[in-house]
């Protein structure tokens, strides 16, 4: 069974500059908490204890994030704000966490390659922290898409419907629907102009692979903008059949722009931290 989650968050962030110059894109607060902590709790939900972040330069605050820091927590003892860091201290307690860094930015297949070592030879989930998934309603993205993978035993993509013109954002996928949410795919593109889009449904930060997708990604020379994509990884997987793409329920939200940004934050503070308050 899938056990452990590997978090790619040694990009740039350049659309985010200059508040990624020091800081990690993923420690951008959404209301009172990082974008990270969101996503390990969301892997944590899914059943997932084995937390393996693939970082990078400047990106230290991401290992002090889910550490105790024992003066703070010293200080806040006994008082009002204690249960602030409960949650984060929850996950510190119930997770086990490992870092490697990405030496070279070479895109986000060769982030994932980069945490081979990490994961070793079985199947796992990855998380983009900057895709705020939610689902108030239900189980959260990555509890779906484990749910799928009991059935069917092969990689996983999340995907969401996109207006035409802003497939050049994502890797877009072609395949036989199988279900109302659920597609055997057949092929994907990396960021194609609508043109060259052979549908609208896009690929989000959310995936389960199959641990073969390591040799694949090994094999795969670098694609759009020079960098090793995990499209081009998964399109291989995809030929023998072994890609799946799930419609989500949920929202998404993407965080690595400003607009998504801002929508997330509203969001989470209407709906998720005035009610936790
Ligand atoms: P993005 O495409 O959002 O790139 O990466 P970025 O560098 O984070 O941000 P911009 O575009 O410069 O603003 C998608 C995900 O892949 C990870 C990022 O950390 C992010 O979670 N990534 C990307 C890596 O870990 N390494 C890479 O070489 C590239």
């Amino acid at each position: 069974m899938i056990r452990k989650c590997l978090f790619p968050a040694a990009g740039y962030g350049t659309r985010f500059l200059p508040a990624t110059k020091a800081m990690p894109k993923e420690m951008l607060p959404i209301v009172n908490k990082p974008l990270i902590e969101y996503a390990v709790e969301e892997a944590r939900d899914a059943g997932l204890r084995h937390m393996a972040l693939v970082t990078g330069r400047g990106k230290r605050a991401l290992e002090d994030h889910f550490d105790i820091s024992y003066e703070l927590e010293h200080q806040i003892r006994g008082t009002e704000k204690e249960k602030f860091l409960a949650g984060t201290r929850e996950l510190i307690d119930t997770c086990t966490f490992s870092y490697t860094r990405q030496v070279e930015m070479k895109g986000l297949g060769h982030a994932i390659l980069s945490g081979q070592p990490l994961i070793g030879d079985e199947p796992f989930a990855v998380v983009l922290a900057d895709d705020l998934c939610l689902n108030l309603e239900g189980d959260g993205v990555l509890t779906q898409m484990i749910q799928l993978y009991k059935k069917y035993r092969c990689s996983i993509v999340a995907i969401q419907e996109v207006p035409r013109d802003q497939t050049h954002k994502y890797g877009v996928i072609a395949g036989e629907q199988m279900a109302d949410d659920l597609y055997r795919v057949s092929h994907m593109v990396e960021k194609p102009s609508p043109q060259d889009a052979p549908s609208n449904l896009a690929i989000i930060g959310r995936y389960i692979l199959t641990p073969d997708i390591f040799d694949l990604i090994a094999d795969t020379q670098p694609g759009k903008g020079g960098e090793i994509q995990i499209t081009d990884a998964l399109m291989k997987q995809a030929q023998n059949g072994g890609v799946l793409a799930y419609k989500f329920k949920g929202l998404r939200f993407d965080c690595g722009d400003a607009e998504g940004y801002l929508q997330a934050s509203n969001f989470c503070y209407e709906n998720v931290y005035l009610n936790g308050r």
